[in-house]
């Protein structure tokens, strides 16, 4: 059984995510979406408020499980028994911070392995931070992020 462990902030998950996740979950027997809790960064989604997004767009898929982590990335891989981590490559201006983080897991764990994925055309200029942003200024993006995490932020912003 192959398992790939696909870390990340998901503040908020959005269709880019989405994409990567069905696209690997078809790839792999199980992907584990592992949410980074980061004490050092004030998300606008709680960790809790996240996972039970994610379970909502994922319910009935069983290949594709959800959770949390703390720590070294490449402690928590090993520690979830995850043969790869898949990690999304958006635009040239994300090469440089994963060709770092790649370099440094290596040199951490050097049995690990590290796929990178591309996202489709239309979420190639996506980003959890720009859709917070405009949500937070009146805009709505339907089309970019999926319907719980839609509702979520027309409540988070505008309380309903
Ligand atoms: O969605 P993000 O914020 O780009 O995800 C970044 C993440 C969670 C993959 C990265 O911050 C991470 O792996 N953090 C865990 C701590 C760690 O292992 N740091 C060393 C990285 S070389």
């Amino acid at each position: 059984m192959k398992k790939a462990l696909y870390p990340g902030s998901f503040d908020p998950i959005t269709n880019g995510h989405v994409d990567i996740l069905e696209r690997a979950s078809r790839i792999f027997d199980v992907v584990e979406v592992a949410i980074l809790k980061n004490p050092s960064k004030e998300p606008l989604f709680t960790v809790e408020e996240r996972v039970n997004m994610i379970k909502e767009i994922f319910r009935g898929k069983e290949n594709i499980q959800i959770s949390s982590f703390s720590g070294l990335l490449v402690d928590y891989a090993e520690k979830s028994g995850a043969d790869v981590i898949i990690r999304g490559l958006r635009a040239i201006s994300d090469f440089e911070y994963e060709f770092q983080m790649a370099l440094m897991n290596f040199k951490l764990s050097p049995g690990v392995e590290i796929i990178f994925m591309m996202p489709r055309v239309e979420y190639s200029f996506l980003s959890s931070k720009l859709v917070k942003e405009i949500y937070s200024l009146g805009g709505r993006l339907p089309d970019l992020v999926p319907e719980p995490v839609d509702r979520a932020l027309m409540k988070k912003f505008h309380g309903s």
